[in-house]
């Protein structure tokens, strides 16, 4: 079977504040991730708190605060993101390795409060803007573009204390002066931006800085979210035409589990609510059948008037999404959040990996074919890849012989999905290409890299980087333009 289209993109991705570290440094405001601490799978993380009477307390990461309570910092406790895998100090080292692998492109978060410490500042911090400068620099050395994630799961902490983080308008207002900043000064240097990261999926005071969690509040915090979305995508073709704007979506596939008409119809009603985000983004209107959603959860979005224009304005360039594993559904099934996996039942013909996260490679083509269908518009996968415990031997060597498995599989499905189905991909970008801290539990032993990093689950360790074997298996995935998936 023949290669990707020439001008495909291979890469990975990562995020600031699972990646980046100096949480104190270039005159970095708090951002809302500063406060949440390390889990695992048994124990989830928490946002340490100081409560309305002023003693400690904390909350499980995605649930409501109690009613005064603020987030706040201590100085016994460990926070994985105050210097996560330290990038701040080692962009150069992780990206001549990317390099040398071959990568076009790079995905990776600004971090907001890194150049708008506050959020409600008029003039952003220019020694934030000169490190992403830099950073973009050296990418340009390796002819890798910048696949830019204006916002990954987190905002300023002043604008969560002060004004409830996205339930209010103001930050609407916050956020695209912030994008505008980033629109401008990196002009002609990237193309590629992801105005948000996975919006379908994140809620919590860490991700949307709002102090309830309720379905009110967290669906009217999305809408302003769509909002600040739509108007910077109109800005950012002003600013330059050739800019493309996605957004990112948590797509992993839902599939009935049983052939029972009462399955396949409940499957498909969930699907469709994941799906209505990006229905929104892509489309520019919320789509008819949200209103019944609204109506089961008793959710009154307030509205104003000039707001569906608003959306009809800045409907989306490329559907971008992140794709791990399928879900299996039926009509009794609750789709809850825990430990990062939205529920699902077993699905007997899938493996699952140690986080129990099923693996089906399949169900990526399947993604793809849904969403090209839906959208018509170029597709991207911005994040997917395998967490797994990585062990590294005595001489140094890291055989990740199932990481390369899981990817080689992924990448004959992405290849049928492009030759045979004819679906426009533009690239490929794996999650956590320098091993990170995981998301869902704060671990660092929930490895996704080629490149390992020696940190603990703590954060101790010298931080060296090292090749796995997938790096070199990489490197002739990068070279032939995925022909080659052998090993
Ligand atoms: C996505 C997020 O949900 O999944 C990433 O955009 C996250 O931030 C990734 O890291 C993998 O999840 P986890 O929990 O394994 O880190």
């Amino acid at each position: 079977m023949s290669a990707f289209t020439d001008g495909f993109l291979w890469g990975g991705a990562t995020s600031d504040f699972q990646y980046e570290g100096g949480f104190n440094e270039g005159g970095k405001g708090l951002s809302t991730h500063d406060f949440e601490t390390d889990g695992s799978l048994e124990r989830p993380r928490m946002i340490s708190l100081k409560l309305a009477d002023g003693s400690r307390g904390e909350v499980p990461t995605r649930e409501s605060f109690p009613d005064g309570a603020e987030a706040e910092i201590y100085d016994d406790v460990y926070y994985p993101s105050h210097k996560a895998v330290d990038f701040y100090h080692h962009y150069k080292e992780d990206i001549a390795l990317m390099g040398e692998m071959g990568f076009g492109v790079f995905r990776f978060s600004i971090c907001w409060s890194r150049i708008f410490p506050t959020g409600d500042e008029l003039t952003p911090n220019e020694e934030g803007l000169k490190f992403y400068d830099d950073v973009i620099t050296e990418l340009e050395k390796y002819n890798i573009q910048p696949l830019i994630t204006i916002c990954h799961d987190e905002l300023p902490d002043y604008l969560a204390k002060k004004y409830d983080g996205w339930s209010s308008r103001h930050v609407i207002d916050c956020y695209v002066r912030y994008a505008t900043t980033l629109l401008e000064r990196y002009k002609g240097r990237c193309r590629l931006w992801l105005t948000f990261n996975e919006i379908n999926a994140v809620n919590g005071y860490a991700q949307i800085g709002t102090h309830k969690q309720d379905e009110q509040t967290v669906y009217q915090a999305k809408h302003h979210m769509f909002l600040a979305s739509a108007i910077t995508v109109k800005i950012a073709h002003q600013i330059d035409p050739d800019n493309m704007m996605g957004t990112m979506y948590a797509l992993s596939q839902m599939y009935p589990a049983t052939c029972a008409p009462e399955d396949v119809m409940a499957c498909y009603i969930k699907r469709r609510n994941n799906l209505w985000f990006s229905d929104v983004m892509a489309r520019g209107y919320y789509p008819n059948y949200t209103d019944e959603f609204f109506r089961e959860r008793n959710v009154k979005l307030v509205k104003e008037p000039e707001d569906d224009k608003i959306l009809r304005e800045g409907p989306l360039d490329m559907v971008t999404f992140s794709y791990y594993r399928s879900m299996t559904v039926s009509k009794d099934t609750k789709l809850t959040w825990a430990m990062g996996l939205l529920g699902g039942d077993q699905n007997p013909y899938l493996e699952s990996t140690n986080w129990g996260w099923p693996i089906d490679p399949i169900g990526l083509r399947y993604t793809l074919n849904e969403l090209y269908d839906r959208y018509q518009k170029p597709l991207f996968v911005v994040e997917n890849g395998l967490g797994e415990i990585d062990i590294m031997k005595e001489d140094g060597t890291v055989e990740d012989d199932y990481r390369i498995r899981y990817l080689a599989q992924h990448f004959e499905e992405m290849k049928k999905a492009v030759n045979i189905d004819k679906v426009p991909l533009l690239g490929y970008t794996m999650w956590g290409s320098t091993d990170l801290v995981s998301l869902s539990t704060g671990e660092m032993k929930k490895r996704y890299g080629f490149v390992y990093v020696d940190l603990d689950d703590k954060g101790n360790g010298t931080g060296i980087r090292s090749r796995k074997k997938s790096f070199e298996w990489m490197k002739k995935v990068c070279h032939t333009n995925g022909e080659d998936l052998s090993f």
